[in-house]
């Protein structure tokens, strides 16, 4: 069997980072500076153990083929989220100011909640894992559990690292912090209403809610 090892493809260069924040530029809210060159650096390392150069080249999916935008890139998706999770901290921290949210580590979290796409969505990866399967698993690591990876390795701390692997399925199974709670709900959310609204291709829909309909945008 050959054996696979999830290191860098090609080096990670100032154009690189530069390409980051060109794609993703609320990452710069980010008031703390050694989260947010950590988040920076994050998306650097993610993308260059993949295929893709930057992050607008991710295709705009949930999770590979289910649900998927009908239009736009995974940017579209990653700055909706990072937006949405900041409304919803806003508003109960408005609405009940006894309220604790550590803002750094929410928009860190939000920023990095799917820094492991580049990889569970690499195109050498996913054929890999579709012709043999029972090698390494398919996929061997899902985007929430490789992103956690991505975090620690470049030295964000755990709270970050909890969001990206926390804020999809895995985080049904484990007590998750309030940080974590708001990125899922804002994730989750993002993509319901992105449906309902008619944004997602409605053939992808399946793994969303049962009782979701979908109306036609305005033409
Ligand atoms: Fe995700
Ligand atoms: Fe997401």
């Amino acid at each position: 069997m050959t054996y696979h090892y999830p290191t860098l493809r090609r080096a990670i260069t100032p154009e690189t980072r530069r390409g980051v924040i060109d794609d993703f530029p609320e990452i710069t809210q980010i008031s703390n500076q050694t989260l947010r060159e950590g988040v920076i650096e994050a998306w650097a390392y993610a993308l260059c153990c993949s295929d893709f150069g930057r992050i607008c080249d991710i295709p705009p999916d949930g999770n590979p083929g289910s649900p998927v935008l009908k239009s736009g890139t995974q940017a579209d998706h990653l700055r909706g989220v990072f937006r949405y999770a900041q409304v919803i901290a806003r508003e109960f921290e408005q609405a009940y100011p006894q309220v604790d949210i550590d803002w750094d580590i929410l928009l860190a979290g939000a920023a990095c909640h799917d820094v492991g796409k580049p990889y569970e969505f690499d195109p050498t990866n996913r054929q890999r894992w579709a012709e043999r399967p029972a090698d390494a698993g398919e996929p061997t690591f899902r985007h929430s559990v490789f992103g956690m990876y991505v975090c620690l390795t470049v030295g964000l701390p755990e709270e970050v690292a909890h969001i990206a692997v926390g804020h999809s399925f895995e985080g049904n199974h484990m007590g998750v912090s309030a940080e974590c709670m708001i990125v899922r709900q804002a994730d989750h959310g993002w993509w319901h209403v992105a449906a309902a609204l008619g944004l997602v291709r409605e053939d992808t829909m399946s793994g969303l809610a049962s009782n979701l309909r979908s109306r036609p945008p305005r033409s």
